[in-house]
């Protein structure tokens, strides 16, 4: 298989490391880059990944490399097609992802300033807390076009979604179809309108008390692994949807996919950064998704994108 294309992972922690790990294991790209500020630990999580390409079968190398505040091994990532920023610091147990909007603020403009000196051309992909935010603020500080920045939280949220409903209903995850749009925190707004069993409409497979149940499981999804977990947040299933989207990006593929993406008029919301739906390709977003939304659902997502916005505002001065 011809393999092509070069991908940078900022930040080798759990999420950041994983994330690695995944698009290694496409094995669709030349090289993926993975950096970190802590001496030594994106190079030696490169080699360890590297070590097990023979076993694995994948021919993709990991570059690992150690970034210094003034910006320096920055230009590991020249070139790179695409950017997964995972940089800044995960929730404790009992914080809120938007307890981190200051300290993530800061890491993620920072990155975001050597991200476009060194890779000017990338798509860039957010998934550093509190996302909706921190995707706004890596808009700003990379100085991209709007499309060519974008936050993972949606294929995430929905994913935990799928999970809560197959686990309830015993069915295999493919059968299931959910979705979540709003933000990655308390204005999720799940979409039971939108969701299905074998094509089935979940609303007359669940009383309608499950279905909520379900839904604010789902909100607080990444809470519950925190609580469980007692130091550092998810990893598995948000890189899983991470490493997925830079694919869908990479491939040009065109899936409709749940992101956080600008919005400009769609569904009636206008100038902030959202989770939507939203067709991928090669630039980025190609464009956000109206989808049919019953009118409770409508209502939430503007409530959604208010409470974006207020936040959205204060972060341009951090
Ligand atoms: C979560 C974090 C990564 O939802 O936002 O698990």
């Amino acid at each position: 298989m011809a393999r092509s294309g070069k991908v940078a992972v900022i930040g080798a922690g759990f999420y950041g490391s994983t994330t690695a790990q995944r698009l290694a294991e496409y094995d669709l790209f030349d090289a993926v880059v993975l950096t970190d500020i802590i001496e030594g630990r994106p190079e030696g999580l490169a080699l360890d990944i590297n070590q097990s390409r023979p076993v694995e079968g994948f021919e993709t190398k990991v570059v690992g490399m150690t970034t210094g505040r003034d910006g320096s091994g920055y230009e590991a990532i020249a070139g790179s097609d695409i950017v997964v920023i995972t940089a800044g610091l995960p929730r404790k147990p009992g914080m809120s992802r938007m307890d981190l909007l200051e300290v993530n603020a800061r890491i993620v403009r920072q990155v975001a300033e050597n991200v476009a000196r060194h890779a000017p051309d990338a798509v860039v992909i957010v998934v550093s807390n509190p996302l909706d935010e921190m995707t706004a603020l890596a808009q700003l500080a990379t100085g991209f076009p709007r499309h060519r920045v974008m936050g993972q939280a949606g294929m995430l949220d929905t994913a935990r979604f799928t999970n809560f409903v197959a686990d309830e209903l015993a069915v295999p995850v493919s059968s299931v179809r959910t979705l979540t749009l709003g933000s990655h925190g308390d204005t999720m707004v799940p979409v039971p309108s939108a969701c299905t069993v074998d094509g089935k409409p979940l609303t007359e497979l669940l009383p309608a008390e499950k279905i909520d149940e379900l839904i604010t499981r789902t909100r607080n999804g990444g809470a519950e692994v925190v609580a469980l977990l007692k130091t550092g947040s998810a990893y598995y299933a948000p890189s899983a949807a991470a490493a997925r989207m830079v694919r869908e990006v990479y491939t040009d593929s065109g899936a409709v996919q749940p992101i956080c993406a600008w919005v400009d008029g769609e569904f009636g919301i206008s100038g902030v950064y959202l989770g939507v739906t939203a067709e991928l390709g090669r630039d980025g977003v190609r464009r956000v998704i109206e989808i049919p939304l019953a009118d409770t659902e409508l209502a939430e997502l503007h409530k959604a994108a208010e409470a974006v916005r207020a936040k959205q505002a204060d972060i341009q001065h951090l």
